[in-house]
C-alpha cells in the first residue's frame, strides 16, 4: 500500500509571523540581511555571501544579462537560463562579468586600421561609448589612443575613415600604472577633468579602464554583489544533458555560481552531474534541485550540491500539479529541508544552504520562507515584472503588463528541465502576462524595505537570529476573513508622508 503522510501540505499564505520584543538597538537601518549561498564549514563564512537574499529564476523570461546586472547592483543574484545555446549564455555571463563597475576589462577595443563604420557598428553591439584603441584591437594590446562618441560624428566625418583619424593618441591620454588604487584613480578622475582612465602594464599593454560614470553610479549601488576584482557576480542554470559542454564554457567565462535546473532534482542523472561537476571544476560552487522533503535534500546534499533549491509544483505559471499531480505546498517543503539541512550540519559540520523556488506571491512571502529557515529565495513572477526583465512590455486597459512564461510552457519548450525525451510530450508551465512593476531597483527596495521592518518587529538584527528566534502561527479562514474586511480602497499613489 502507498505510504500516506499525515502532515497537511501547506503554502505560506496559511501562516502569520507573531511580533517578538522590539528592540532599540534594533532598526531597520542596522538589520542585516547578507545570507550564505554555498555550503561552508560550521563557524567559518561561506564563499559566496548575496547582500540581499533573493536570486532570479532560470528562465526566458526572468534571468537575461540585463536582470542580472540590476539585481548584482543591488546585492542579489540571477542565474542566467541555460534554455538557449552554450556560446550564448556564456556571452551572457560575459557581459555581466564586463560591465562597468570600479576597474573593468575593456570589451569595445578596435585597431586604429579599423573604419569609424566598424567602431560604430561596435559600440552599438556593446552599447559603450568610449572605446580604446590597442595594436592589435585587444582589450589587452598595446594602447595606442582613445576614441569616444564625442570624438566624431556620422553625419561629419568620413566612416570609412579610419579610427587612427579621430582616435586621440595615446601621448596625450592619461593613464595610470597598474598598481593604482580605486581611490588614487577616482582621485585622477576628478582632478584631472577625466571621463576615462586607462591603466597599463610597464610595456605599455592596456590591463583596465576606470570610468567617471562608474564613480557616480557605485554610490548609488553601495551593496553591489561583487567579485575580488569588482566584478559583478552572475550565476548560471544547467542542466543534466549538455553538462559537460555546457559548464566548462560557463567556467570560462568567469561565472561565479552554477546551479541544476530541474522539475525534479531527486534523481540519479543530477546526482551524477554534480559528481562530474564537483571533480572537473571543484572551485565553482553548484546548486541542486528541486527537491521537496528531508531525503530530496540529503541526497543532494550527499551527492555534493553547495546549495539546495526546494520546490515543485507551486510556481505561478507553474500547471506540474495539475498534469502530474505532484508537488508540495512550499511551506511544508521548506520547513521539512530546514530541519534536513540543520540535522545535517550538525552531523556532519557542513552547512547547506536552502533556496526556497517559486510561489512567492506578496512580499511577506519572501520573509516567512526566511523565518521558516531558508536561506534565500529564488523569483520568477516577481522579476519579470520589472523593466530589466526580457518579456514585451504591453498596454492593456488596465495598465501596462509584461510578458512572463514559464520554461515547461510551449514558448520556452525547456525539455531538458523536465525530463520529457528530447522534446516536450505535453506542457507544465503557461505563457501569460504580469502587472508591469517599474524600475527592478525601486521595486526591490521596497520590498526590501518591508522585509526589514518586519525583522524589526520580531525583534531580529540578521537572518541567523529570525531563522533561529521567528515564531508562527498558522492562520484559520476566519482570520483570514478578519484581515480582509470590505473596504472600498480609495487609489492613492502608494507612498506615505
Ligand atoms: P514564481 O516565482 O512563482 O513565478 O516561480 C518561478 C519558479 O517556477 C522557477 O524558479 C522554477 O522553479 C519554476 N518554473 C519555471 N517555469 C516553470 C514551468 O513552466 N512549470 C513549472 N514550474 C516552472
Amino acid at each position: 500500500m502507498a505510504h500516506i503522510i499525515n502532515e497537511v501540505s501547506r503554502t505560506f499564505n496559511e501562516f502569520l509571523l507573531l511580533p517578538g520584543r522590539t528592540r532599540k538597538d534594533c532598526s531597520v537601518q542596522s538589520v542585516e540581511v547578507s545570507t550564505p549561498l554555498a555550503r561552508h564549514r560550521l563557524g567559518e563564512p561561506s564563499p559566496l555571501i548575496l547582500g540581499t537574499p533573493v536570486t532570479s529564476a532560470i528562465m526566458q523570461s526572468v534571468s537575461s544579462h540585463d536582470l542580472a546586472i540590476a539585481l548584482a547592483r543591488a546585492g542579489g543574484l540571477s542565474f542566467l537560463y541555460h534554455n538557449q545555446p552554450i556560446e550564448d549564455q556564456a556571452a551572457a555571463v560575459r557581459r555581466v562579468k564586463t560591465f562597468k563597475s570600479g576597474f573593468v576589462t575593456s570589451d569595445t577595443n578596435v585597431r586604429p586600421t579599423d573604419a569609424l563604420r566598424d567602431l560604430v557598428e561596435l559600440m552599438e553591439r556593446t552599447g559603450h561609448s568610449t572605446a580604446a584603441v590597442t595594436e592589435d584591437g585587444t582589450a589587452t594590446g598595446t594602447l595606442l589612443g582613445m576614441v569616444s562618441k564625442r570624438d566624431f560624428h556620422p553625419q561629419r566625418h568620413d566612416l570609412d575613415a579610419p579610427v587612427s583619424s579621430r582616435m586621440r593618441p595615446i601621448d596625450s591620454v592619461p593613464s595610470a600604472k597598474g598598481d593604482i588604487t580605486l581611490t588614487e584613480a577616482n582621485d585622477r578622475l576628478f582632478d584631472e577633468h577625466l571621463d576615462v582612465l586607462p591603466v597599463l602594464d610597464h610595456e605599455g599593454h592596456l590591463h583596465r579602464l576606470i570610468f567617471r560614470s562608474d564613480y557616480e553610479d557605485n554610490k548609488r549601488f553601495p551593496h553591489q554583489l561583487v567579485d575580488a576584482s569588482k566584478r559583478l557576480r552572475v550565476g548560471a542554470g544547467v542542466n543534466t544533458h549538455d553538462y559537460k559542454d555546457r559548464i566548462p564554457a560557463l567556467v570560462d567565462a568567469d561565472v561565479d555560481v552554477l546551479c541544476f535546473d530541474s522539475s525534479d532534482g531527486y534523481s540519479d542523472y543530477q546526482a551524477d552531474a554534480l559528481a562530474w561537476a564537483k571533480q572537473h571544476y571543484p572551485h565553482t560552487p553548484i546548486g541542486g534541485g528541486n527537491v521537496v522533503d528531508a531525503e530530496g535534500f540529503d541526497f543532494l546534499a550527499q551527492a555534493g550540491a553547495d546549495f539546495v533549491k526546494v520546490g515543485v509544483g507551486g510556481g505561478s505559471i507553474c500547471i506540474t500539479r495539475d498534469q502530474k499531480g505532484i508537488g508540495r505546498g512550499q511551506a511544508s517543503a521548506v520547513l521539512d529541508t530546514v530541519a534536513a539541512r540543520d540535522r545535517y550540519a550538525q552531523q556532519t559540520g557542513i552547512y547547506v544552504p536552502i533556496c526556497s523556488d517559486g510561489g512567492l506571491v506578496h512580499d511577506y512571502h519572501i520573509t516567512l520562507a526566511l523565518a521558516m529557515g531558508a536561506d534565500f529565495v529564488m523569483m520568477g513572477r516577481y522579476f519579470a515584472r520589472f523593466d530589466q526583465a526580457p518579456g514585451a512590455k504591453i498596454p492593456t486597459k488596465e495598465g501596462f503588463v509584461k510578458e512572463y512564461w514559464g520554461e515547461g510552457s510551449a514558448r520556452a519548450r525547456n525539455w531538458q528541465r523536465y525530463g520529457q525525451a528530447t522534446k516536450m510530450l505535453f506542457e507544465e508551465g503557461v505563457d501569460g502576462y504580469v502587472p508591469y512593476a517599474g524600475d527592478l531597483h525601486e521595486g526591490l527596495a521596497s520590498t526590501l524595505a518591508k522585509i526589514k521592518a518586519t525583522m524589526v518587529s520580531c525583534g531580529a538584527s540578521n537572518i541567523p537570529a529570525f531563522q533561529t528566534g521567528a515564531r508562527l502561527t498558522l492562520v484559520s479562514e476566519q482570520s483570514f476573513q478578519e484581515s480582509h474586511a470590505n473596504v472600498t480602497i480609495r487609489e492613492t499613489t502608494g507612498t506615505t508622508h
